[in-house]
């Protein structure tokens, strides 16, 4: 099976369960904490055209659109876009691949993606190079997503092969693969390290299988822990790298 009809399985399967594990009040404070506000940084999101790209149900657009971004979702699995429409009527959607989004070049002042680059090993290449199509000149590419070497990252390994709800091809991102790939499209504006005690029990509530009751009881004190850590973990320690990158 191709690694789009794999992912597009496996969302449709579980999208209403990632919505319920990932729009709860704890998941949204932590996203935008600790993903959020480092992603968009130095950018007023006033009257941009935003493409949430692997949008899943739609975690984000209620951010996006406090601050003023005028918002489209994209994701491949057909549920998900179902759910994203249902919450969010006003905004554009497309059941498409990030691969091949057949969207006009140069058109979107910022790209943000938020856990779905690590999807679509062996493409990511293809992906960015897609997004880098769809940008504006000077737009922004933000992603959040987990990196490929640090120790989370070698425990995620073992744990995605024990664990079935992992698609076969799912793989950390490899920045500095990346950076040297994209260094004359791309300017690297920012890169942050993060993610530790609360971004594993609280933001992967779903994969730990966790009941979204006892996540309420805990998640105050590891968004508290996480915020202390969040200091001092560096690269080789963090969950995940959060990206900020413009378009030249
Ligand atoms: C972990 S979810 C992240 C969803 C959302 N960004 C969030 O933060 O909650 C990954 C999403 O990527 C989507 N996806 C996987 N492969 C894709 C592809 N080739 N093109 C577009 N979306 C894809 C999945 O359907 C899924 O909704």
């Amino acid at each position: 099976m191709d690694t789009e009809t794999l992912q597009k399985k496996r969302f449709d399967t579980t999208a209403s369960d990632y919505a319920a594990h990932h729009g709860d009040k704890w998941s949204q404070k932590y996203y935008k904490r600790f993903i959020y506000e480092p992603m968009f940084e130095n950018i007023s999101l006033k009257n941009l055209n935003v493409l949430e790209a692997m949008c899943g149900s739609g975690e984000a657009t209620a951010f996006l659109n406090e601050n003023g971004a005028f918002i489209t979702g994209l994701d491949i699995s057909k549920e998900e876009i179902d759910i994203f429409k249902t919450r969010w009527p006003d905004s554009q959607s497309y059941c498409r691949s990030i691969l091949n989004t057949e969207l006009p070049e140069n058109s979107f002042d910022c790209v943000m993606i938020i856990g779905g680059l690590h999807h679509v090993h062996p493409h990511v290449d293809e992906a960015i190079q897609e997004i880098y199509r769809i940008l504006k000149p000077d737009g922004f590419l933000c992603f959040s997503e987990p990196h490929k070497g640090s120790l989370p990252d070698k425990l995620r390994k073992i744990w995605y092969n024990n664990d079935k709800t992992f698609a076969e091809n799912e793989e950390s991102i490899d920045i500095e693969h990346l950076k040297v790939k994209f260094s004359k499209q791309f300017n690297f504006k920012n890169e942050y390290y993060k993610g530790n005690f609360a971004y594993i029990f609280v933001l992967q509530s779903l994969v730990l299988r966790i009941p979204l009751k006892l996540k309420a009881i805990y998640s105050p004190l590891l968004i508290w822990l996480e915020g202390i850590f969040d200091k001092i973990q560096g690269k080789s320690l963090s969950c995940f790298v959060v990206c900020q990158w413009q378009k030249k």
